[in-house]
């Protein structure tokens, strides 16, 4: 791989691709950028005003962009479904950005009883990969790229109990790796599936190193003793990436075109903190085939959404 830039980008006109989470960060940036070299861009988020504003945004910088705003909270199934059958109604989706994302909150649920982290971060792309597969199918080349973070280093593995179940000790840091490795095992997942099953779906993953964007400061920043949380969101800024920089290794994860199916692609510097993206090591845990069978079992069993 060498050194990849934006201007790496090919035209996409003609293409459709979906971004979880445009509202802020990294989501923001690679739908601008996707509608930028052409695609039709459906940009999800949760929340009526922000997805508006995002949209404004984008064309602001890019006039004339293709945008399709979507009602998409992945903290709730039921939206989940009726995003999935808006989306997939409208035709074959060739790249899903499954980007969204929280960070280290404090023990909360989701509509349906999961616990916050892992049912946003994994559980809610799970489901909504698994409702558009026949949209990706249908494009006769469609990627799915899961966004995931370093801290799936963090963690041995995934808890399979169900995630209704808070168990005996709910730790924020440790929630948040288990759902970045489950984002991990998902995708290799999938690749084994997709491939096994002689589907046109190359599925693949990235993480953006250390990116200043509103995810320190909507997790610990704003659940902590203020000190922590304003330390926390200082050192982001002093440390991470700019945003710009940080969403390279999705985007290129998303239209490169050839890239294999499991890829994991992330920023190139020394600890994977910053630098351009390039083709990175998944930790060990994450190519465990068995943790990723039991997850796969019990994300079917927790979201209802089977894959055919
Ligand atoms: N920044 C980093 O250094 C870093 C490092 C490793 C991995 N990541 C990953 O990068 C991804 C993007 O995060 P970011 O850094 O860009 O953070 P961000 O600025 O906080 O953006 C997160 C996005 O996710 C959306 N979101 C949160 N919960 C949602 C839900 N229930 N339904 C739909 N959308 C929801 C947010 O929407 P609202 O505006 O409605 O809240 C926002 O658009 C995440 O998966 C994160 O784990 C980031």
């Amino acid at each position: 791989m060498t050194r990849w830039t934006l201007a790496d980008v090919p035209d996409l006109t003609g293409r459709r691709a979906l971004v979880t989470g445009v509202t802020s960060g990294l989501g923001e940036v690679t739908a601008r950028e996707l509608a930028r070299a052409g695609a039709e861009v459906v940009l999800a988020a949760r929340d009526p005003e922000k997805l508006d504003a995002a949209a404004h945004a984008v064309r602001a910088e890019v006039p004339g962009a293709r945008l399709v705003p979507l009602r998409l909270d992945l903290a709730d199934l039921s939206s989940v479904r009726r995003a999935a059958e808006e989306a997939s109604a409208a035709g074959p989706l060739d790249v899903l950005v499954n980007n969204a994302g929280v960070m280290a909150t404090p023990y909360e649920r989701t509509a349906d009883g999961f616990e916050l982290q892992l049912g946003t971060n994994h559980l809610g792309h799970f489901a909504l990969t698994g409702l558009l597969l026949d949209a990706l199918v249908a494009s006769g080349d469609g990627r799915v790229v899961t966004v995931s973070s370093h801290m799936a280093r963090s963690v041995r593995g995934v808890s399979l109990r169900d995630p209704r179940d808070p168990g005996a000790r709910y730790r924020r840091w440790g929630a948040y790796g288990q759902s970045k490795l489950a984002n991990l095992l998902f995708t290799f997942e999938l690749d084994r599936r997709v491939r096994a099953a002689r589907l046109p779906v190359t599925a693949v993953a990235a993480h953006p190193g250390y990116t200043v964007t509103n995810l320190v400061h909507n997790g610990i920043g704003r659940s902590s003793p203020a000190p922590v949380g304003a330390v926390a969101v200082a050192v982001t800024r002093l440390v991470g990436q700019g945003v710009e920089q940080g969403a390279l290794p999705q985007l290129r994860a998303a239209v490169e075109p050839g890239l294999e199916g499991g890829s994991y692609v992330g920023p190139g510097h020394p600890f994977e903190l910053n630098g351009p993206p390039v083709l990175v090591s998944p930790p060990r845990s994450a190519l465990d085939e068995q943790q990723a069978a039991g997850l796969w079992r019990v994300s079917e069993e927790a979201t209802g959404v089977r894959y055919p």
